[in-house]
């Protein structure tokens, strides 16, 4: 039987209601089984709470509840959340369930009878908001010991607790990292836990005496389960282990594809959750995918700042896909990135609304103002047209590509600049005069933006769902989940008559929004009056040159030159570019992938060894003249531009 594509999130603490970053995990989870069941993969997608455990009791505890009355109380919340935002999960896993708790002692139960697990004094310091035990070998217990992931005071914990050998799974892991390079995206992640796990591991506490809210350990009712052990099993009590009715459907569905994951909790996914499968028998998830944080004004969300968002309130205010995509398109999924208003607004009304939105309205008012809203496709199509049509497969190919890496944010960028090129064609053709003197004509040029659209529309739906669900309607096509898309646009030669249909705009153009642009331009006209000396420049020179940050996504040498570098710079919304640098004598190609950097982004383009540079990079030389690329000291939106 072909296995099931299985795609998790992590599942979340229901001491409080989900957040923005609670929502970006669960959101690349639900894009990622929408891609698949879009390509005919059969998908199993799999969310949950995580219930137990020192956190939650304590939280359940200040609302005067049980803690089993408290998280009944939360997972409300979060199912709503979710629906909102048409997250598809199969299962919404709780691990007070008790198929959980059964599959999570029949694991513990196994390992203990085997040998991997034994009894001894754990002594040390325990983070209850990260439910970590902190092992930290330089402090003494009179200390104010703080937890080194959260900055919290840990609390001081001497008890007898059961261990698990994760020593002696060190070797085995490093061997499966090494023959797995893939197992841990992005690479940078990678190189973390493998220099944590050669570090040397030590073996690790896995139960509690003093932490009654939670799994009774196997045969031992003194101690329960630590709760990140049960509950990482629940990635698999989920789908029927410890279950022998469901062995058949669990053998289908695990090993996971792919475990979404923070980047906070790597380690307990990438070392942990490994080892104990090793140590279980059972296979390894195929992929791990680490997400970076979602910051608020460059600030961590938290209740003490005041800076958390509300997930429900942003789409009252925006509608849902636009925040999807907002959050998929602008945070690059390697990297941390910041949320702002601003930046979603800027975002729903260049890029939903001005390029897509638009380009649909023009091209429906023109069609209906000419009686033309049923198109057919011309026998032959003009050169331009057959250069929108490459454009269009070019785009598809670069999106899939980027789709399989989960570079979500390169995808969208494709789709960004194929809409540009369609936009370019459809005002360089001027199709309104076109309608009054060459109708075979106007006809094409709506032939080719409705062609370019339907597979836009396919390509952003599982980002967009409902948007692109309404866009296939003002293009007069019924999307159905058996639509085989891939194989519609594979053999897809453009000649697909179109019954256009007239709808409201599909986005909506936040009315406060803030514009760079136009802030740009109001500085630039504040020239100073000033005396001009023969060393400086008149502002609005300045205002000329257009710096931005970008980052360095692939790099390469290029044949018959001694110091150039290739590179891809993706500068967020303002699309991906192609850079030439002088700089391959002097830095490792590995140190610059990944990293952000200045660029001069409006200098004309120019040939460099027969390939064409859209920018500059900008260096300083050290001491012996070597170039030396200026990066950011903090992270900051592809795109920026430096004022
Ligand atoms: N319960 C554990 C996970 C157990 S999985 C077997 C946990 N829960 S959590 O609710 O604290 O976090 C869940 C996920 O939300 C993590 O992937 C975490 O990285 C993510 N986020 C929480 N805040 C975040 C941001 N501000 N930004 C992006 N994601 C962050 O850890």
């Amino acid at each position: 039987m072909k296995k099931t594509f299985y795609v998790t999130t992590p599942i979340y603490y229901v001491n409080a209601k989900p957040h923005l970053g609670s929502l970006y995990s669960t959101l690349i989870a639900d894009v990622i089984a929408r891609w698949q069941m879009l390509k005919g993969e059969k998908t199993f997608f799999l969310t949950g709470t995580d219930e137990h455990g020192q956190k939650v009791a304590q939280a359940a505890h200040q609302a005067g509840k049980s803690p089993q009355e408290f998280v009944d109380s939360i997972i409300p919340a979060f199912k709503s959340v979710w629906e909102r935002y048409d997250i598809a999960y199969n299962i919404f896993m709780r691990t007070t369930l008790a198929s959980h708790k059964q599959g999570a002692q029949q694991l513990v139960a196994q390992l203990l009878k085997q040998g991997d697990v034994y009894k001894s004094l754990y002594e040390g310091w325990y983070c209850v908001s990260c439910e970590t035990f902190v092992t930290n070998k330089d402090i003494t217990d009179t200390d104010t010991v703080l937890c080194t992931t959260c900055g919290r005071p840990t609390t001081h914990v001497a008890e007898e607790t059961y261990f698990f050998k994760l020593s002696a799974y060190q070797e085995k892991l490093l061997q499966w990292y090494k023959d797995n390079p893939h197992f841990i995206t992005p690479k940078e992640r990678s190189h973390e836990i493998i220099n944590f796990v050669e570090s040397g591991l030590k073996d690790i506490s896995i139960s509690r005496t003093t932490v009654p809210w939670g799994v009774p350990f196997p045969d031992d009712s003194v101690h329960t389960i630590y709760v990140w052990v049960e509950a990482l099993c629940n990635y698999i009590t989920a789908i029927g282990y410890g279950d022998s009715a469901k062995q058949q459907e669990f053998n289908t569905i695990w090993p996971a594809d792919v475990h979404v994951v923070g980047k906070d909790i790597i380690r307990f996914h990438a070392v942990y959750w490994p080892a104990l499968l090793m140590a279980a028998g059972l296979a390894l998830p195929k992929r791990f995918l680490v997400h970076g944080w979602i910051t608020v004004d460059k600030q961590k969300m938290s209740k003490s700042l005041g800076n958390v968002i509300d997930p429900i309130t942003l789409c009252d205010e925006y509608g849902v896909d636009p925040v999807r995509y907002f959050l998929l398109k602008h945070i690059p999924i390697t990297q941390d990135g910041n949320f702002s208003y601003a930046d979603l607004e800027q975002c729903i009304t260049s890029e939903l609304a001005n390029n897509l939105g638009n380009l649909l309205n023009r091209m429906v008012m023109l069609a209906e103002k000419n009686n033309s809203m049923s198109i057919d496709a011309p026998q032959q199509f003009s050169p331009e047209a057959l250069k929108v049509h490459a454009a269009c497969i070019d785009m598809m190919h670069t999106y899939d590509r980027h789709m399989q890496d989960y570079y979500f944010h390169l995808a969208l960028n494709e789709i960004l600049h194929f809409l540009h090129i369609v936009n370019a064609y459809f005002h360089a053709n001027e199709p309104w005069k076109l309608a009054k003197t060459n109708m075979p004509a106007f006809k094409e040029v709506l032939s080719v933006v409705a062609h370019s659209l339907r597979a836009v529309a396919f390509y952003i739906m599982p980002v967009m769902p409902e948007k692109m669900r309404e866009l296939l309607q003002g293009l007069g096509i019924t999307y159905t989940q058996d639509t085989d898309i891939f194989e519609t646009l594979r053999l897809d030669n453009w000649n697909q008559p179109f019954t256009l249909v007239t709808l409201l705009p599909l986005f909506t153009k936040p009315d406060t929004l803030m514009n760079d642009e136009k802030t740009v331009s109001s500085i630039a006209q504040q020239t100073t009056q000033e005396p001009v000396h023969e060393s400086t420049i008149e502002f609005s020179d300045w205002a000329k040159v257009v710096l931005r940050i970008g980052t360095i996504t692939s790099a390469e040498p290029v044949d018959n030159s001694d110091k150039l570098l290739r590179m891809q710079v993706d500068f967020g919304t303002f699309g991906l570019r192609q850079i030439l640098a002088g700089i391959k004598p002097f830095c490792a190609i590995e140190d610059i992938v990944g990293t952000q950097t200045v660029f001069v982004y409006n200098l004309k383009p120019r040939k460099m060894a027969g390939l064409e540079s859209q920018g500059m990079l900008l260096a300083g030389k050290d001491e012996k003249g070597a170039p030396t690329i200026i990066r950011p000291i903090s992270t900051v939106p592809n795109g920026t531009q430096l004022q």
